[in-house]
């Protein structure tokens, strides 16, 4: 009998007969019977994902390996959407020795949920077996930053380094290990994250004008509202928010000119929802003695933003800033806080050309991790690179920083768009300093999207309202104008043929 001779629910009713009488054999211990039942399933509802899902699931309980594989690749083709599933696949893959294939399938994964930290260590181990270890550690350096103080992934940063000859960062990570053992300082989130990350805009409010900077824009324009959230409404928020891997306490603003922001990371910290909790600041606002309230109170992870130490070209880029100052804080603040601090570049038209004097002066600090982002469209296109530009860019960067043996240089992934569906508006949700929830942290603009506000709903209900979903349905088959000239946004056709 085929799938359309039948409805939809009741072949969902008869998988989940199937399913459910397979879960009770599973219960009682009578593995051949529920392997038998989801058999079944498998056998009446070819076609149908949660069938092979269930049957390749429980293959894998039994460590039948080599049987799970061909099940579990049928589950996710049907499937695609389901980290859990390719996490599975890969698992499987790994115990029959197929390494390249089991990295492929965590890869997917964590295409689906970038912030997972098994995924992440399971792509680390199957890099380490192919003898991949400068990408092992890369994705264990992921970890570390997502969590923190997470004494397994120093363990594993630790080795890999070792194997690299690199033992001075082993050294250093093991002994990270040893504090983070006596102050039994892993604050390991209770459940698995939902979400990927989200920021939360505690402040409007900031001392610079940056050229690239919506804030800047607006204000410009005499449209710009300056507000601190309250510390009630922040608390309100963080006790509705699902398990999250990545809580950032900033939006557009600088978040150390909020009075509370200490209270906040602290009172994040408690709720046991996030692996990590983060801000961005410029550095300009605060003297570094400052930041130990915040590392106090639990923040895991700092980034400075820096786009240039060139006094000559600070007023084109971050008007405000004092170079000489900002570079003893940086100083200052990678000595006190050695391992959390991390540097973010944005990358436009107007320093592109001087990244290497960026990058011989942070040298010059000491040891940081420097992330480079490309600079957007929020108001001024006149800095955006072309897509040729950020290609050769990404390209270059590996010539350009290895000079520099004191920095670790990565690029976003967003230099070069990856084909893939943006999947923001499933993982990363952004909410304004007004409480408007939006699909992600560059739509920060309630008058462009807002998909609710908290004053009136919590996250979930605005999270999972028939609307949002409707709203990500519509976006998966055209882009809303909202995301044009985004770097995550990705050319697709849309039902009309044309390319958007
Ligand atoms: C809006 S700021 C808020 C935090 C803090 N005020 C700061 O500047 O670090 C967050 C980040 O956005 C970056 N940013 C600002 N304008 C941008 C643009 N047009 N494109 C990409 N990133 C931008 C900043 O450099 C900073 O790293
Ligand atoms: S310091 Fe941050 S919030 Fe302030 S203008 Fe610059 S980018 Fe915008
Ligand atoms: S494409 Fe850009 S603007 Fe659109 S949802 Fe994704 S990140 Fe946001």
């Amino acid at each position: 009998m085929s799938e359309n001779t039948r409805g939809t629910s009741t072949i969902e009713a008869a998988v989940g007969t199937f399913w459910k009488s397979g879960k009770e054999a599973l219960q009682r211990g009578d593995i051949d019977a529920a392997l038998r039942e989801f058999e079944r399933a498998v056998l009446a509802f070819p076609e149908m994902g949660l069938a092979h899902a269930a049957l390749g699931s429980a293959l894998l309980a039994v460590k039948r390996f080599r049987e799970s594989v061909p099940v579990l690749s049928k589950a996710v083709t049907l499937i695609p959407d389901d980290a859990s599933l390719h996490r599975q696949l890969g698992i499987a893959l790994y115990e029959t020795g197929d390494y390249e294939g089991s990295s492929a399938s965590f890869r997917r994964a964590l295409q689906i949920n970038p912030y997972d930290t098994n995924d992440l260590f399971n792509l680390a181990e199957t890099c380490s077996m192919r003898g991949q270890f400068a990408e092992a550690l890369s994705y264990i350096e992921q970890i570390i930053v997502l969590t923190s103080e997470n004494s397994g992934a120093l363990r594993a940063y630790a080795l890999l380094n070792q194997k690299l000859n690199k033992p001075d960062h082993a050294g250093s990570a093991l002994m990270r290990l040893e504090t983070v053992s006596k102050s039994g300082a892993v604050q390991a989130p209770q459940t698995q994250p939902v979400l990927g990350m989200i920021n939360v805009e505690i402040t409007t409010y900031c001392n610079l004008s940056c050229s690239g900077c919506l804030r800047t824009v607006k204000t410009s324009e005499g449209t710009w509202q300056k507000r601190h959230m309250s510390y009630e409404t922040f608390k309100w928020i963080i006790e509705t928010l699902p398990p999250t891997g990545w809580l950032g306490v900033y939006g557009i603003g600088e978040p150390t000119l909020h009075p509370d922001l200490a209270e906040m990371v602290r009172f994040a910290r408690s709720a046991r929802k996030f692996n990590s909790v983060a801000i961005t600041t410029n550095a300009m606002a605060r003297m570094p003695e400052y930041y130990s309230q915040l590392f106090d109170a639990g923040l895991s992870a700092l980034t400075i933003s820096v786009d240039t130490l060139d006094p000559a070209l600070i007023d084109q880029l971050r008007p405000g800033t004092d170079v000489e100052r900002l570079k003893e804080r940086i100083r200052a603040l990678i000595e006190a806080f050695s391992g959390k601090v991390d540097i973010c570049s944005v990358i436009s038209r107007m320093n592109i050309g001087s990244v290497p004097d960026l990058l011989k002066e942070l040298n010059s600090i000491g040891k940081l991790t420097v992330n480079m982002q490309p600079f957007d469209d929020l108001g001024n296109p006149k800095g955006c690179l072309s897509l040729e530009e950020r290609a050769w860019f990404t390209h270059r960067l590996h010539e350009i920083a290895k000079p520099y043996g004191n920095l670790k240089v990565n690029a976003a992934p967003h230099f070069i768009p990856s084909g893939s569906i943006c999947n923001k508006p499933w993982q990363s949700p952004y909410i304004t300093v007004d409480g408007h929830v939006t699909p992600c942290c560059r739509i920060v603009d309630p008058g462009l999207k807002s998909l609710g506000n908290i004053s009136s709903s919590s996250f979930s209900e605005i999270w999972n309202a028939p609307e949002t979903e409707k709203w990500r349905r519509d976006f998966i088959v055209r882009s809303p104008s909202v995301c044009d000239g985004c770097p995550m946004h990705v050319s697709r056709k849309d039902p009309s043929g044309s390319v958007k």
